[in-house]
């Protein structure tokens, strides 16, 4: 069947709207009609090579939409049903599963972007083989991707919300509520960047009752959201330092935990500044995948610092996702207010420019 999808194929150009070829689903995989994809910050980076694919490959891995058809083998799922999409495949099964670190799972070593079994589901008109990213390319009218990834939902969320389910809202509440576990209730002040994922770390510390909330951006209107969003502090970092500035606002003390949510090397090193001792500061944006962070060791050890990843928010995708609607539904959690902005799929360069200049909470692409 035909698909349209948003292509890489070349590192820091345009991307490409184009036709493509979609196999039918084979054992274990679903075929899905894509309802909406969120824009996330990680698609521009698949585009500049900050996380690597090789070209070509289909975007996005912020989505949800409704299962067409299953493939062999698949149990649990039915045409017609509403999931959102995970942007991990996992087994249930191996070790880090077995520790509920689900999206630490080791069971699939497979080249980035093909489906399980090492081949592509997609084609452009010359028979080339297009990669997806994630595995699943949410920005693609209809996808086929493995059972593994998926998170089926009630029918009564508007998938266009629960797509931002997928990675932003996660990945940020996640971050406080999962990464640091029973740490994040004695949650004094946490702070940070503010994008989308940014303002759901925001979220997270909201929902874990933190005392102050130290938003940092460079962009003033980025500030604004976090406020509305219940940051109780905002630093612009293009005017103050900072790590002087939330050091004056803590009398000197320093925050509980940082989260760092733009995976850039300076703010990495910022965050861990600003913590006081024996805090914690916490990674959670994606950095370049050759760049490092250099941090003074002895500081770390005579502070009792603690410097620790988070990805996807330690989450449990079939747990997490469906109780975070939840939340939203009990009026705890702000979805409607993070899309600022829709977007035709063929606008996706447009999305990644908004992106840039600072534009949107949350971008969105809706598909019909
Ligand atoms: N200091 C503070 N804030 C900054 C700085 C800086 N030096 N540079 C950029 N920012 C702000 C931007 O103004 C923007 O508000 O970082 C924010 C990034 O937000 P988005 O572009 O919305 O990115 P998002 O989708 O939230 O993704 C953030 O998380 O999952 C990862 O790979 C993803 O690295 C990406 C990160
Ligand atoms: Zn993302
Ligand atoms: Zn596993």
């Amino acid at each position: 069947m035909k698909t349209r999808a948003a292509v890489m194929y070349e590192h820091n150009q345009p991307v490409v709207v184009e036709e493509l070829e979609l196999d039918e689903p084979k054992a274990n995989e679903v075929l899905i009609r894509t309802a909406a994809s969120g824009v996330c910050h990680s698609d521009l980076s698949v585009v500049t090579g900050a996380i690597y694919y090789d070209a070509a490959v289909a975007l996005g891995h912020e989505g949800a939409g409704i299962i067409e058809r299953v493939g062999d083998d698949v149990t649990g799922f039915s045409p017609g049903d509403h999931v959102i999409l995970s942007f991990v495949s996992y087994c249930g099964s191996c070790r880090m599963c077995e520790m509920e670190k689900v999206c630490l799972c080791e069971s699939y070593d497979v080249p980035r972007g093909f489906q399980l079994d090492g081949t592509y589901r997609l084609r452009n008109s010359s028979g080339d083989g297009i990669l997806q990213m994630a595995r699943i390319a949410t920005m693609s009218e209809y996808m086929v991707v493995p059972k593994q990834n998926l998170v089926k939902i009630d029918e009564h969320y508007s998938l266009e919300k629960a797509a931002l389910v997928g990675c932003g809202v996660t990945t940020g509440v996640g971050a406080v509520l999962n990464t640091c576990e029973g740490g994040a209730r004695k949650l004094r002040s946490g702070h940070r960047d503010r994008g989308g994922v940014g303002l759901n770390a925001i979220q997270g510390a909201v929902l874990a009752q933190a005392e102050r909330i130290i938003a940092v951006d460079i962009a003033e209107k980025k500030l604004n959201f976090a406020k509305s969003f219940g940051a109780t502090d905002v630093v612009n970092a293009s005017v103050y330092d900072p790590v002087e500035a939330v050091r004056e606002l803590t009398a000197g003390l320093g925050v509980d935990y940082a989260f760092e949510v733009i995976g850039n090397p300076k703010t990495i090193v910022q965050a861990y500044n600003m913590v006081r001792a024996a805090g914690t500061a916490v990674i959670v944006g994606m950095a370049h995948h050759q760049s490092d962070v250099s941090i003074p060791a002895q500081h770390l050890v005579s502070t009792e610092r603690r410097l620790i990843g988070s990805f996807y928010g330690s989450c449990q995708p079939k747990v997490d996702m469906p109780k975070l609607l939840g939340l939203y539904t009990e009026g705890k959690l702000k979805l409607d207010e993070l899309i600022t902005q829709h977007y035709r799929l063929d606008q996706i360069n447009e999305a990644f420019a908004d992106m840039e200049a600072g534009e949107n909470a949350r971008g969105v692409i809706l598909f019909n």
